[in-house]
C-alpha cells in the first residue's frame, strides 16, 4: 500500500488553526456578554500593551559591568520603593495589593519588551497604573543604564530587603549574582 500523507496533513493543520479561531471567537463572545475580571484585565493589558512606544530604539550603551552596576545603584535609589532591589519586589510590603499589582521584572512577559520598550516605560510611566514616569528625574544614558540591569537582575532575594523597609540590603555596594 502507498500512503501519500503530505496533503492531508497541511489540512489537518489548517482545520487546527480554524478550529482554534472558532474557539477563540466563542471566547470573545462570551466575554463581550459577561465581561469576567480575567478577561477585562487582560484586554487592559493587551490595550496598554499597544500604547508602549520606543519598539526599535536600541540601546546605545554595552552591557559591560559599570552600566550594569551604574543600573542597579539607580534601581536600588529610586525603583526599590515598589520593585525591590532585586526588581522581584523582595520586601516590598505593598507589592501584590496595588492594582495591578507590580510585576516582577525577571518575568518572561516583561523580559519581552524590547530594550526600546523598556526605555519608553522607565521615561513616560504607565497611566494610570501606579507606575511612574521618570523622564524628568533621569538623564537619558541613566535611563538605558536602567534598562541594562533589568536585563541582568540577580536572583531574586539575593540583593536582601530595602532599608526603608526595616531590611539590611545596600543599593550602594551591589553584590548581585550575575553583576560581578
Ligand atoms: C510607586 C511605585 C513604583 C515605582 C517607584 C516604580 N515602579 Fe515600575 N511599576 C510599578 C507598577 C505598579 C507596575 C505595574 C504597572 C502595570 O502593569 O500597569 C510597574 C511596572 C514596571 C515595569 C513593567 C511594565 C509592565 O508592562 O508591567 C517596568 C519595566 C518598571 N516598572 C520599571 C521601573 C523602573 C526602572 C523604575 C525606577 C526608575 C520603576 N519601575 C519605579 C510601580 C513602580
Amino acid at each position: 500500500m502507498h500512503f501519500y500523507r503530505g496533503p492531508l496533513l497541511r489540512v489537518g493543520q489548517g482545520s487546527f488553526a480554524v478550529l482554534t479561531a472558532a474557539a477563540l471567537l466563542v471566547f470573545a463572545g462570551c466575554s463581550v456578554r459577561t465581561p469576567g475580571k480575567v478577561e477585562t484585565s487582560f484586554m487592559q493589558s493587551a490595550k496598554r500593551r499597544l500604547t508602549i512606544g520606543g519598539r526599535s530604539d536600541m540601546n546605545p550603551l554595552r552591557a559591560d559591568e559599570e552600566n550594569i552596576h551604574a543600573g542597579q545603584r539607580i534601581f536600588g535609589s529610586y525603583c526599590m520603593v515598589c520593585h525591590g532591589l532585586d526588581g522581584q519586589n523582595t520586601g516590598v510590603p505593598f507589592a501584590d495589593h496595588m492594582s495591578p499589582p507590580v510585576p516582577e521584572l525577571s518575568s518572561p512577559t516583561i523580559q519581552a519588551y524590547t530594550d526600546g520598550q523598556l526605555h519608553w516605560i522607565i521615561r513616560n510611566g504607565i497611566f494610570p497604573s501606579g507606575m511612574p514616569a521618570s523622564k524628568e528625574i533621569f538623564r537619558d544614558d541613566e535611563t538605558w543604564q536602567l534598562v541594562l540591569y533589568i536585563r541582568h537582575l540577580p536572583a531574586k532575594g539575593s540583593l536582601g530587603e530595602p532599608e526603608v523597609y526595616g531590611g539590611e540590603g545596600l543599593p550602594q555596594e551591589p553584590r548581585g549574582r550575575e553583576v560581578k
